[in-house]
């Protein structure tokens, strides 16, 4: 779709509900992600339509979202994969190639819950504490790489490779190929392509990781891919099509997530002095610190498709609709957390929806929260306070991730 073509409003679309808003091209979103969202939470209904992106609503506040979250048989997952699938059918029906869908997060419940099973286990508290020495480990080296430098790039020389690594090792994937796998996530990851061509890009990680998928099956290991293969799923013994869907999944849910919250949160550490000097003299508060930044900063864009008409901020949603869920609108909806903008260890409420809500809650954030309290861990304890390099600014991109791109920081 051209970026700015706009789609004619539906009849049952109020004109106090429409509120021009592109969620994956707003300027002012890519100049400062969380300003803008501030100033929509100001100006626009907490629920509206957009003519934007084949036009859809949009869920900003945290009730709302919240709701659209929880509500999975009116809010689809399943039948948003299913659109956007059908849609890429009628541009090339003759020699489509499998596109892998993204289990779980693609599948509504009761079928939900047989698939999400297996995650569930590999990614426990428990085996996400087993990675605990090693990424600090990987997190030290990264930092000895750039401590004498008195500089550095702050994603590609930590936030990237971190969870990269983290990933190829605990799938059971060759570490050896972590050249080719960074190329990959920025090709998949970054919006050049547009969403249209998501599809393609989920084939392309799945031939990227095929060899070694196999490779796993006749010969098991300790990892998440020989694990997989171990089991059945609803009474069935695993197949390729779904190893290749469950990895495809694993690795567009826990790379650019990572990555991000560390980008925002090192960003606001580096503006925020104080803040660095009382974490390094309490190390104790950083788990909290990791909550709180992700509520300040929340930056995923789940989306659904609407099954039945509903309800949602006092609008008539039809069947078919699109819905976009705005989560860094939540975690700054003062309706929820009080003087929002403030970074509060102490807040009374502490429940962000940073990791989404309801049966699609994200399965990997014990795994990602040992990631980012070990990096801040470790940064405040070896290197001096940090700041934004003034002659650099943070760059960053929209769409399903509010990402950071660039952020070059500094210290003495
Ligand atoms: C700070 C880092 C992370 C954030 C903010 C984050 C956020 C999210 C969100 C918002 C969802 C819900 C999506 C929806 O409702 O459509 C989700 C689901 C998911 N995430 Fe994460 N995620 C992070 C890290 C990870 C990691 C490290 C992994 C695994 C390696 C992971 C794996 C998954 C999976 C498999 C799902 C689907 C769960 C389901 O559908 O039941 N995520 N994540």
């Amino acid at each position: 779709m051209a970026l700015n073509q706009l789609t004619e409003k539906p009849g049952h679309v109020p004109e106090k509900a429409v509120f021009d808003f592109d969620f994956r091209h707003d300027e002012g979103l890519i100049a400062n992600p969380h300003r803008r969202v501030l100033e929509l939470l100001d100006t626009a209904p907490k629920v509206f339509w957009t003519p934007r992106n084949g036009g859809a609503w949009v869920a900003l506040g945290f009730e709302e979202v919240s709701e659209a979250l929880r509500q999975t048989e009116v809010f689809s997952s399943s039948m948003r994969q299913r659109k956007e699938i059908e849609a890429l059918m009628k541009l090339m029906p003759d020699d489509m190639p499998r596109i892998p869908q993204l289990v779980p997060v693609s599948v509504d419940p009761p079928v939900h819950t047989e698939m999400r099973k297996p995650l569930a286990k590999a990614f426990s508290p428990k085996s996400a504490m087993k990675q605990m020495d090693k990424i600090r480990e990987l997190t030290d080296q990264l930092i000895d790489a750039v401590v004498d430098q008195k500089h550095c790039e702050f994603i590609s020389a930590i936030a990237e490779p971190l969870p990269v690594t983290v990933f190829l090792d605990m799938m059971g994937l060759p570490v050896e190929r972590l050249a080719e796998f960074r190329e990959l996530v920025h090709e998949v990851l970054i919006p050049v392509h547009g969403p249209d061509n998501m599809p393609m890009m989920l084939r392309k990680v799945a031939d990227t990781l095929k060899d070694d998928i196999l490779a796993r099956k006749d010969d098991r290991r300790d990892d998440i891919l020989s694990a997989l293969w171990g089991l059945e799923v609803d009474g069935k013994p695993m197949t390729m099509d779904l190893m290749e869907d469950y990895a495809v999944l694993l690795f567009i849910a826990g790379l650019d997530t990572v990555i991000n919250a560390m980008g925002y949160a090192v960003r606001h550490l580096a503006e925020n002095p104080d803040l660095q000097a009382s974490l390094r003299a309490d190390p104790s508060q950083i788990p909290d610190a990791v909550e709180e930044m992700l509520r300040r900063y929340s930056f995923v864009v789940p989306m659904r498709r609407v099954a039945e008409d509903t309800q949602l901020g006092g609008f008539g949603l039809k069947e078919g609709d699109q819905l976009v869920v705005f989560l860094a609108g939540a975690g700054l909806d003062e309706r929820k957390f009080e003087n929002p903008t403030e970074f509060d260890l102490s807040r009374d409420s502490k429940a962000h929806l940073a990791f989404g809500g309801g049966v699609h809650r994200c399965v990997g954030m014990h795994l990602a929260r040992i990631e980012l309290q070990t990096v801040y861990r470790q940064m405040l304890s070896r290197l001096p306070t940090w700041r934004l390099d003034p002659a650099k600014p943070p760059k960053y991109h929209a769409g399903n991730v509010i990402a950071v791109d660039e952020l070059h920081i500094r210290w003495d």
